[in-house]
């Protein structure tokens, strides 16, 4: 699932089944978090099996059932732009719970915030948790209550901007992803401004949480806008990404060791798939085949039922998608490509997970692994 599509699907949950996360979903929150700290000087903490803190009816009018985890949303009180740093970064680990499957809500208010377990230096703020946790398949006669009430407020594309008429199409899908962000009692008091060529975002008031809003409301921008550099605070503007796109695919055979897959050492760095940039006007499919060829000196035939994409920031102010299909051998002389490949091999499931190097071709990897065992 892409960022966008968790965009789409996400909605605020407040009905849990009652089970722990298991060890990868953990471990998976755990490096999201991670990631997001590093980058924001946040110190977000992922909480499991606390119930206590939904428990009382005092401070959460029964609104939740089933919540045992949460992400605590930590910082340093004289961090600039805390609130917002919280609702950007927040939101990005919320959107990576989602594309895991899980369900997630934003709670400011509605808990017990002396029984979150959290460790805090000093100078240190609390500014709420992301309630985190596998969803109730179908919500609770409260929740439907709650989202009917809330939703009545539910701001429009036509509110929530201005200039659309003479903007390019990702101003319009930037919008159309604000409109689906979360905000407290949703109130989405903020707009965003397209005028020559540029993007700016004013608040519209300055509450508790309105800080919050706005982080979460400038990612979701950015994630609908594909790709681009925000500025911090009421009034912050946004530079859009330049985009590029390469094409491969995950190359597999049946072999000794089971299905065996094919990886590729590009330049002295990392081990993934291969791949390379769509040239002229080659389609995603021609661009694979190309690749392929030129770095591995096979031939393929390739399946395009399968196809992942996976998005990244290759340097500032770019932003990048690979697609990757899945493909078998068909012919040709394996020999790895001089000038842009150090070594090509064939490796089981097991051994290849490790040695490839981006967390985000690992996940590439189980679903190519759970396709192929899906179709045999
Ligand atoms: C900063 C923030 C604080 C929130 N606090 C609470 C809360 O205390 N209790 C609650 O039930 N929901 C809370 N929410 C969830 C909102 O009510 C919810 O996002 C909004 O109604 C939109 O619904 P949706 O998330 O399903 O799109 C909060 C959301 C945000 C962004």
């Amino acid at each position: 699932m892409t960022n966008m599509e968790a965009i789409l699907v996400r909605v605020s949950n407040r009905k849990y089944l009652d089970r722990s996360l298991t060890e990868d979903e953990i471990s998976q929150l755990h490096k999201m978090i991670a990631v997001a700290n590093q980058a924001s000087g946040l110190r977000m903490q992922l909480i499991t099996d606390h119930p206590e803190v939904f428990s009382s009816l005092r401070t959460s009018y029964g609104m939740f059932s089933g919540v045992r985890n949460m992400i605590a949303l930590v910082g340093p009180g004289d961090l600039p732009n805390l609130k917002e740093r919280c609702g950007y970064y927040g939101q990005k680990v919320l959107l990576g719970a989602t594309t895991l499957g899980l369900g997630t809500c934003w709670v400011c208010g509605t808990y017990d915030r002396s029984k979150v377990p959290c460790q805090m230096q000093k100078g240190d703020v609390l500014c709420g948790v992301i309630v985190v946790g596998p969803a109730a398949p179908q919500p609770g006669a409260k929740e439907k209550l709650i989202r009917g009430a809330l939703r009545r407020n539910h701001k429009s594309a036509a509110e929530l901007s201005r200039g659309m008429g003479d903007a390019p199409d990702w101003f319009q899908s930037g919008i159309n992803a604000v409109v689906l962000a979360p905000s407290a009692m949703n109130r989405q008091a903020y707009r965003f401004i397209y005028s020559n060529g540029s993007v700016a975002v004013q608040q519209k008031e300055h509450t508790t949480y309105s800080d919050v809003d706005l982080g979460i409301a400038k990612l979701q921008f950015e994630i609908g806008a594909h790709g681009g550099t925000w500025t911090w605070g009421d009034g912050g503007t946004f530079v859009k990404a330049k985009e590029e796109k390469s094409c491969g695919a995950v190359i597999w055979r049946k072999g000794e060791r089971g299905h065996e897959f094919l990886l590729a050492q590009h330049g002295a760095s990392h081990w993934s798939f291969p791949k390379g940039h769509i040239e002229g006007r080659e389609t995603e499919l021609e661009t694979a085949k190309r690749e392929i060829l030129e770095e591995t000196g096979l031939t393929v035939d390739i399946d395009p039922h399968f196809r992942q994409v996976v998005t990244y920031y290759p340097k500032p102010g770019v932003i990048k998608d690979v697609v990757f299909f899945i493909a078998q051998p068909t012919g040709g002389t394996e020999h790895a490509q001089e000038e842009e490949i150090r070594q090509l091999g064939w490796f089981s499931f097991q051994d290849a997970k490790p040695l490839v190097t981006f967390a985000t071709d690992v996940e590439v990897l189980k679903e190519a692994e759970a396709y192929i065992l899906g179709k045999s």
